[in-house]
């Protein structure tokens, strides 16, 4: 495989990325602090300027990068790969130093359960193991479909060869599809990990996990890993899930037997999608889960370790809620789901 060299300019950085790779993920691989949030070309972060060389974008089209971009020579760092040696021009930025240095390896779809009536649980054994923090993501390309699709281990952090994620099939959407109707014992190839919004086994504060719709997988990640960590072993977690309506309601039977769960774990459901005349399922309460959250924790969530995953409606509501509450924005750690 053809390695290039990438220059940032105005530093003495450079890194190795080879023809098959993305220039992002060939940085994250070597150290480099390159920003970054989504890692599948929607949310713009990755953003860079070529200044010297070649590189194609293996999507065009992705909503990441506007027609202004293109004209200033601006490339997403997630969808980009190089031609040849390049020179680049990007702000590296010490927060999103990888925790775990991401790895690609072949991997087998071994198991799947549903939890709810379209959301299920799928189990990959990897040919080598991954490194990751509780809360973060990997990127599994299913063959046939353009593009890999991020997808939160539900599973506790470490050096595992086997990751469970839990997945929705969305209404018309490729590879959430494509991935429900894979048969076991296909192969993918998974990469990872990527992500910041991962567990802090330092933050001396009580924890609040709070998911919406498929954010479920990285907040039972988190839960498991904070119920194993003996660095946390004096702290209460609240976890709210956000559904829509009572038959999406998951999570509970996932957490309640986590050791320590039943005196310092709490779970509440929200239900945003039901009339004020319908009844409530028992013990859930009605509205959208920022509310919940405000209703629950008002002032209180300045003194919590706050991290939550979902739609970005939800992760927009639930981040302007917290800047109201004036939450210190270092004890909020969240993915939105593109
Ligand atoms: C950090 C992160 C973590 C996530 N974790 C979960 C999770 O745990 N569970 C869950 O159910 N969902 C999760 N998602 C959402 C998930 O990745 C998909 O967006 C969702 O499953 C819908 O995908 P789809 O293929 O069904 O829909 P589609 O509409 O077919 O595809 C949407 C996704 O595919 C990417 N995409 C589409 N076309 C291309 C292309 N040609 N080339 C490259 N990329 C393309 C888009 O950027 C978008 O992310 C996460 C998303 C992010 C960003
Ligand atoms: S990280 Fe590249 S567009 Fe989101």
């Amino acid at each position: 495989m053809p390695m290039h060299t990438i220059q940032i300019a105005g530093s003495d950085a450079s890194f190795a990325c080879d023809a098959n790779d993305t220039v992002l993920r060939a940085a994250l691989r070597q150290g480099i602090a390159f920003p970054y949030e989504c890692n599948v070309g929607s949310c713009g972060n990755c953003k860079f300027e070529v200044l010297a060389g070649q590189a194609i974008s293996c999507w065009p089209e992705a909503p990441g990068l506007s027609d202004k971009d293109k004209q200033k020579n601006r490339m997403l760092g997630c969808q980009t790969r190089a031609q040849g040696d390049l020179q680049i021009k990007l702000r590296t930025s010490d927060k999103y130093k990888p925790v775990h240095s991401p790895v690609r390896t072949r991997a087998t779809l071994t198991a799947s359960r549903a939890l709810t009536h379209d959301l299920s649980e799928f189990r990959f054994e990897c040919a080598e193991p991954v490194q990751f923090a509780s809360g973060q993501y990997a990127l599994v390309q299913m063959e046939g479909i353009a593009g890999p699709r991020a997808y939160s281990m539900s599973n506790v952090g470490g050096n595992t060869t086997t990751l469970d994620v839990q997945v929705r099939r969305v209404p018309n959407g490729v590879g959430s599809n494509a991935l429900f109707d894979l048969p076991l014992g296909s192969a993918v190839e998974i990469d990872g990990a990527y992500g910041m919004a991962y567990l802090r086994q330092d933050a001396p504060r009580d924890i609040l996990c709070v998911g919406g719709g498929s954010g479920l997988a990285p907040m039972v990640s988190i839960a498991r890993g904070a119920f194993a960590s003996s660095a946390l072993a004096s702290r209460q977690l609240h976890f709210v899930y956000g559904a829509r309506m009572p038959e999406d309601v998951c999570g509970q039977d996932l957490l309640t037997p986590l050791p320590g769960f039943s005196e310092r774990g709490h779970y509440q459901a929200v239900i945003s999608g039901l009339d004020a005349s319908e009844a409530l399922p028992q013990g859930a309460l009605r509205g959208f889960v920022h509310e919940a959250v405000d209703q629950l924790f008002g002032d209180t969530l300045a003194e919590m370790e706050i991290y939550f995953a979902g739609p970005p409606l939800m992760a927009q509501s639930l981040l302007k809620l917290l800047i109201d509450r004036k939450v210190p924005m270092d004890q909020v750690h969240f993915d939105q789901f593109y």
